[in-house]
């Protein structure tokens, strides 16, 4: 079992990774609970076992379940079972569940600890750490929630053996991206093996790439938790990558893109900007390419996405500023870029193949 700190004072907590880790449960429990609301999703079927009583409730499968009236229904379901605010909220699942869970757990009773026992590569990688809640509007992702840290992450590797090869590609795409933000591309000196800068993570044991992309985020988080500075290098191709995930949900029915292929395509589209930008030059571009195709990720726009609606998504997104801000890889880096023009994103776009 591997544990990584997120360190925040008074309210740091662990992020345990390894096999079995849900059963460290019942210890990670504040001492004051007394029932638990397990929130989860029809289909995950993977226990807990807090040692107190429990109350089961099920969202709804995909982003349509990250809506407000899920977390109405949550709320007023702890509240007919009673959940006090010395109780706890346990999410089990992936990113969807954590995030509605986490908000229902930060609004209700104006807050009651929550534990994420994550079982998606995303959400062990991601998801399920650093305290952002949340849910979507019809005008974009993620537009209502709350910053509110679990009390513990539990990773539990054994939940990764029945995830679907979709779900494995989308956890990839995450840590791709902690490839170009931490210092995981380089190979470390004393490594023997000779292949591909940025290939080396895959000869880690699972459990060791999970914590290592854990620690990159909780080492942005432990210094910047509300996402002024440090915290948003984490959105590396997030911003093109929600716009595409807004605009296929726009165009009906649940967004048939995972986060993790969406976000390998944000992080391609990041890469082609930064270039046009004149920021980084070919083999850089290549590099992001080289990285990608590794961890077997598209780097290709689906069709029928128009440019300007991605544009029109991407100014929208909450993590733009006044201006185009955006975080764009560079001589120094990957760093936040304010004020990037327009006419930039829609060519790099166009040059992508997707319609004006
Ligand atoms: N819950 C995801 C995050 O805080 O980034």
């Amino acid at each position: 079992m591997i544990s990584v700190s997120v360190d925040l004072g008074g309210r740091r907590y662990d992020v345990a990774i390894g096999t079995g880790a849900r059963r460290l449960l019942s210890q990670v429990l504040p001492r004051a609970v007394q029932q638990v609301a397990v929130v989860t999703q029809e289909g995950i079927g993977f226990d807990v076992e807090p040692g107190v009583p429990v109350r089961r409730f099920e969202v709804a499968d995909g982003e349509r379940a990250k809506s407000l009236s899920s977390v109405e229904e949550l709320c007023r379901g702890f509240a007919r079972a009673g959940l006090a605010r010395s109780d706890a909220v346990v999410a089990v699942g992936g990113g969807v569940v954590s995030d509605v869970a986490g908000f229902a757990a930060a609004v209700y009773l104006r807050g009651v600890p929550h534990v994420n026992v994550a079982t998606t590569l995303l959400a062990q990688v991601d998801a399920a750490i650093g305290g952002k809640t949340g849910v979507n509007l019809e005008e974009g992702k993620n537009l209502v929630g709350a910053f509110w840290q679990p009390v513990a992450v539990l990773c539990d590797t054994d939940a990764l053996e029945s995830l679907p090869a979709r779900e494995w590609t989308s956890g990839r795409g995450e840590m791709a991206k902690c490839a170009f933000l931490g210092k995981l591309l380089d190979r470390p000196s004393n490594h023997p093996w000779s292949g591909d800068e940025g290939s080396w993570l895959h000869e880690l044991p699972l459990e060791e790439q999970i914590a290592r992309c854990v620690a990159i985020k909780a080492a942005a988080v432990s210094v910047d938790e509300r996402e002024g500075d440090r915290r948003m290098l984490l959105n590396y191709g997030h911003t093109m990558a929600h716009a595409l995930e807004g605009s296929l949900m726009r165009a009906g029915g649940d967004c048939d893109v995972r986060h993790g292929e969406a976000l390998s395509v944000g992080l391609m589209f990041a890469a082609l900007l930064a270039r046009r930008l004149g920021r980084i030059d070919d083999d850089r571009v290549a590099l992001h390419r080289k990285l990608l195709d590794s961890f077997e990720l598209p780097t290709e726009l689906p069709p029928g996405v128009s440019a300007r609606t991605l544009v029109k998504f991407m100014t929208r997104d909450k993590k733009a500023r006044h201006d185009l801000t955006l975080v764009l890889d560079g001589p120094d880096g990957v760093e936040v870029v304010p004020g990037v023009p327009q006419t930039d994103m829609l060519g790099t776009l166009v040059e992508m193949g997707c319609a004006p």
